[in-house]
């Protein structure tokens, strides 16, 4: 970091988003307390009402932004009905905002089952016992459903349930802002009118 505090110098100069989008999560990976991959999910649902959760950020690439979570969810539904999805990351102790926006797919079955290996085996049987976004009728019948595929799956691998995977977001915008004297915040934002297009670059008015 620069003694400004800025990013490689002043990151308004930034060519392209991910290699600064990259360099900002390294820097709230070492400066946040907890979970600097946190980041709100926005999605529509079926009447265009905004709906907004927070996930974990599980993967990125230039190929996007990818998280993880029940198909079944409200998200998921949200998702696979409107295609489309927004993030916003927000870091305090950086005082720096990364939006989001843009049409969404899902991960590959490989790449969905390689993250789902990673994960915690109480995770695993997590993700088989909660109907996620569901009415639950108490803790109890999450313990008691817990309890069942704990006792399905005591031997060997755990399979990924076909209901969950992975989502991700190809961005056509993604807006960097940095916090400035006086609220005279830094914002650009790289536009481009499709994943395979060619990025633009705007600085607005804060
Ligand atoms: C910090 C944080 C991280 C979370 N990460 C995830 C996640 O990666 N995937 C997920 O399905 N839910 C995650 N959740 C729970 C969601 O916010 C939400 O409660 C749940 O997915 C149901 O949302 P829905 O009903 O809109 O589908 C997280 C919650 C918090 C507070």
């Amino acid at each position: 970091m620069s003694a400004n505090g800025l990013t490689g110098g002043d990151f308004t100069e930034s060519g392209e988003p991910f290699k600064l989008f990259r360099e900002w999560l390294k820097e709230a990976e070492a400066s946040e307390v907890n979970d600097p991959n946190a980041v709100a999910l926005a999605t529509v649902d079926e009447d265009g009402l905004p709906n907004v959760r927070m996930v974990l950020l599980k993967g990125f690439d230039t190929d996007g932004f990818v998280f993880y979570t029940n198909f079944e969810s409200q998200k998921g539904r949200e998702i696979l009905g409107q295609k489309k999805a927004a993030l916003c990351f927000h870091w305090k102790t950086l005082r720096r905002q990364v939006r989001v926006r843009g049409p969404v797919e899902i991960v590959t079955d490989a790449e969905a089952d390689a993250y789902f290996a990673t994960r915690a085996r109480g995770s695993r049987i997590g993700a088989w016992a909660s109907k996620q976004s569901r009415p639950l009728e108490s803790r109890f019948a999450l313990e008691k459903s817990v309890a069942e595929y704990t006792a399905r799956y005591a031997i060997g691998e755990i399979p990924r349930p076909s209901y969950w995977s992975g989502f991700r977001i190809r961005p056509t915008s993604i807006e960097f802002w940095k916090d400035q004297k006086f609220r005279l915040h830094d914002r650009i934002e790289f536009r481009r009118p499709s994943p395979e297009g060619t990025w633009d670059k705007v600085r607005m008015y804060p």
